[in-house]
């Protein structure tokens, strides 16, 4: 099964509201929301309190990706703000099993995400203990990148070494992707699928997202 989850930094924060409208018309599954620090990322976005806002108007499961530096102290609070899965970066959690572990004991969906140059190998002693993998497909601080072309070759061998421990976390992949490149991600494994400027960009938001999602499940069947 393709997950779908629209980053919402792309969007118009004008009218968050009517974004978040336009890709649920589409039929989307999470909501992707990347907060960033200006420390571990050179780009500052927003915090709990935006979070807090945006599940005011939406049911959808929020999947929040932390670019940000001790990301511990802010666990708490983004977990009541309403985020149902919380993220951080394995190169910004020096004590990461404590801080997945406490994702868990909030009660929240726990995620680990590596940079292009972290190699897949490194995750081996945290595999066991994470409901869901990113692998990013650009370097992370900005919507409208490039994807990377080799990011394939590695998200196939997180698929590899998730399946070779029995895990069934999610493994999702985010930056650059569109319904032209989707396919050769959910071939590696992908399974859940960020996009923002490759759907908020678009004229008709709604009828991109069935667009990629098509283009997805079509490379399952492959
Ligand atoms: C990158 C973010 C992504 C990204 C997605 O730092 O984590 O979620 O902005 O946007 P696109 O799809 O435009 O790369
Ligand atoms: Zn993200």
């Amino acid at each position: 099964m393709i997950l779908i989850a629209p980053s919402i930094i792309s969007g118009d924060f004008s009218n968050l509201e009517k974004q978040i409208r336009s890709v649920e018309e589409g039929g989307i599954d999470w909501l992707h929301l990347d907060v960033m620090d200006g420390h571990f990322v050179p780009n500052l976005t927003f915090g709990p309190l935006v979070v807090k806002a945006i599940r005011k108007v939406t049911n959808l499961p929020l999947d929040t990706h932390l670019m940000i530096e001790n990301a511990d102290h802010y666990i708490e609070d983004f977990r009541k703000a309403g985020a149902d899965g919380i993220t951080v970066h394995y190169e910004a959690c020096p004590h990461l099993h404590r801080t997945i572990h406490r994702i868990r004991e909030f009660g929240a969906r726990a995620g680990v995400a590596v940079n292009p140059a972290t190699p897949a190998a490194i995750l081996k002693e945290i595999l066991p203990d994470v409901n869901l993998v990113l692998v990013m497909t650009v370097n992370p601080g900005w919507g409208g990148q490039q994807f990377i072309a080799s990011s394939p070759r590695k998200v196939k061998e997180i698929a590899q070494m998730l399946t070779a421990i029995g895990s069934s976390a999610h493994l999702e992949v985010d930056g650059g992707i569109d319904s032209s490149n989707v396919a050769a991600v959910v071939k590696a494994g992908a399974r859940v699928i960020v996009s923002g400027s490759g759907i908020f960009r678009t004229s008709n938001i709604p009828e991109t997202v069935r667009l990629l999602r098509r283009n997805a499940e079509k490379a399952l069947e492959l």
